[in-house]
C-alpha cells in the first residue's frame, strides 16, 4: 500500500467553536473531516480532508443492515507551550486494524493513516481547547457503504475521522462513579466481537445500562458470558483493583477491549516497580476484598475518561461502598501524571506524546 496525496478542501465558513464551560462529551464537531475510500478494484483510495458535512448513502448501504463497522478514540492535546500532542496514536491504527480483522473490513495503512491525521489535525487546531482537562477527541471510523442487503461483507468501504472538542467524560468531573453489577445481560462472549472496537458491543449494553440508571448507579461492571463470575469491564472501560497494596486487572480473554489507556497504565506502575497481574478476577473476589477492607481501590480507565475512580458499588441487591467513596492515591497518580505525559506538562520517557 503506497501513501497517497492528501487532497484539503477547506470550508468557507467557519463554525461558532462552543463555550467551554458548558461543553458536553461529543456533540460538537469542527470544521472538517477526513474521508476515504474502499473499493474491491482501488482498494483504500483518494484520502481527503472536506468541510464536515452530512452523508449521502443508500438505505441499503449494508453498515445500516449487520452493523459491519468499527471505530477508534484518541485525543489531541495542547500544552501550555502550544504544542499539539497526540497521545500513543499509532496504538489506535494498530487497533483499529485488529477490530477491522474481526470484522472483515479491509486493513488500512497504518503509517500513511498516521500521517493524515496530522496533518488533518492541524489544519483544525484551532478546534483543541487551552482550557485545563480539555482535548479535542480524535474519532476515526469505517462503515460499509455497498448497497445491497446479501449477508456478506460489503465490497465497498468510507473510512472517516471527526474532531469533537471535549471536557470531562463525566457530568461529574472525575469524582468517583457508582456501578452497578450486571449479571443477566453479557457484553461479550469468548469467540465473540468483544475484543473489536464495534457499534454493536456498545448499543448492545444500553439495556444494562438503562438498568443501572433505574438503580441510580452511573455505570455498569459486566460480568464474563459464560459463568457470570469474572469481572470483565466497566462502563466502556478496562478496570483496575488495588487489593493488598497490590494492581490487579483482569487479563485480555478475547472479549475484553485492549484499551490503549489500559496498556499505558500497567507499563506506568511497571515502570515504579509495580507489578500489576493480570488474572481473572471474580466478583465474589471483589465483594470479600472490600469486606475484609482489602480491597483499597477500584478503577476504570479509558480514552475519553482517561481514569474513573469507582466509589460505590450494587451486587444482588447490595450497596458497598469502596475507599470510603473517594478517589484512592494510585487513581490520582495515575491520572495526574497520565494527563501530565499527554498535555507535554511532565517529562514523557515512554515517547508517548507525539508532537
Ligand atoms: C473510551 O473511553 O475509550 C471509550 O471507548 C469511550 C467511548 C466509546 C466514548
Amino acid at each position: 500500500m503506497t501513501q497517497k496525496i492528501l487532497e484539503v478542501v477547506q470550508t468557507t465558513i467557519l463554525k461558532e467553536k462552543p463555550d467551554p464551560s458548558t461543553l458536553e462529551f461529543g456533540k460538537h464537531f469542527s470544521d472538517h473531516m477526513f474521508m476515504m475510500d474502499y473499493t474491491s478494484e482501488e482498494g483504500w483510495h483518494q484520502p481527503r480532508v472536506v468541510p464536515y458535512q452530512s452523508l449521502t448513502l443508500e438505505p441499503a448501504a449494508m453498515v445500516f443492515h449487520y452493523g459491519q463497522t468499527v471505530f477508534e478514540g484518541l485525543k489531541a492535546y495542547r500544552s501550555s507551550n502550544g504544542d499539539i500532542r497526540l497521545f500513543r496514536p499509532e496504538e489506535n491504527f494498530k487497533r483499529l486494524n485488529q477490530s477491522c480483522d474481526r470484522l472483515s473490513i479491509p486493513k488500512v495503512n497504518e503509517e500513511a493513516m498516521l500521517e493524515y491525521l496530522k496533518e488533518f489535525v492541524k489544519l483544525d487546531k484551532d478546534w483543541i481547547p487551552k482550557e485545563k482537562g480539555m482535548s479535542l477527541y480524535i474519532r476515526p471510523f469505517i462503515i460499509s457503504t455497498e448497497a445491497t442487503l446479501d449477508v456478506s461483507p460489503s465490497r465497498a468501504y468510507t473510512l472517516m475521522i471527526i474532531l469533537s472538542p471535549v471536557g470531562s467524560f463525566y457530568k461529574g468531573g472525575i469524582d468517583p462513579v457508582s456501578i452497578f453489577v450486571e449479571n443477566e445481560y453479557t457484553r461479550a462472549a469468548p469467540g465473540g466481537t468483544g475484543n473489536a472496537k464495534t457499534a454493536g458491543n456498545y448499543s448492545g449494553a444500553y439495556k444494562a445500562q438503562e438498568r443501572a440508571s433505574s438503580h441510580k448507579k452511573d455505570q455498569v461492571l459486566w460480568l464474563d458470558g459464560v459463568e457470570k463470575k469474572y469481572v470483565e469491564e466497566v462502563g466502556s472501560m478496562n478496570v483496575f483493583f488495588k487489593i493488598n497494596d497490590e494492581i490487579h486487572t483482569p487479563a485480555l480473554n478475547g472479549s475484553i477491549l485492549e484499551g490503549i489507556t489500559r496498556k499505558s497504565v500497567i507499563e506506568l506502575l511497571e515502570s515504579e516497580g509495580m507489578s500489576v497481574c493480570e488474572r481473572s478476577i471474580s466478583i465474589d473476589e471483589v465483594i470479600a476484598a472490600n469486606e475484609n477492607g482489602s480491597l483499597q481501590e477500584m478503577f476504570g480507565t479509558g480514552t475519553a475518561a482517561v481514569i474513573s475512580p469507582v466509589g460505590r458499588l450494587e451486587y444482588k441487591g447490595r450497596d458497598y461502598e469502596i475507599n470510603n467513596g473517594k478517589m484512592g492515591e494510585t487513581a490520582s497518580w495515575l491520572h495526574e501524571t497520565l494527563v501530565g505525559i499527554q498535555t507535554g506538562a511532565l517529562d514523557d520517557p515512554f515517547g508517548w506524546s507525539i508532537e
